[in-house]
């Protein structure tokens, strides 16, 4: 192939490693107590993953311009109900707080860190 092209490939593929890692980041811990929040029956919503959003618990785009890898949490709402949705990252039912913020582990955590 021409020159030109083998460098342009090089090129794209560099930044699709810059804005989509290969090896997303882990997320850290946003806070340690759930927020309550009244969920809309029949709207989307989406909850952050990364954890570095400042719109907690929702996504305020911070996954992708800290170039994490990783990608909110997209769901519907069933039904109109208020529900506590998890801050920590570590609950086992995202996006709803299962009380894993309770752990030692997130307890002895930095807020910002991963776990
Ligand atoms: S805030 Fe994460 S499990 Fe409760």
């Amino acid at each position: 192939p021409h020159l030109f092209c083998l460098y342009q490939r090089r090129d794209i593929s560099s930044w699709l490693d810059r804005w989509f890692p290969k090896t997303p980041a882990k997320s850290v811990v946003a806070l340690k107590t759930p927020i309550k929040v009244n969920l809309v029956a029949g709207k989307t919503y989406r909850w952050c993953v990364c954890g570095r959003s400042k719109k907690q618990p929702f996504c305020d785009g911070s996954h992708f311009f800290q170039r994490t890898g990783l990608s909110p949490l997209k769901f519907k709402a069933q039904e109109t109900r208020t529900v506590a949705l998890c801050t920590c990252k570590a609950t086992q039912r995202p996006p709803y707080c299962d009380g894993t913020h309770r752990s030692e582990q997130v307890q002895k955590a930095e807020v910002g860190s991963p776990l």
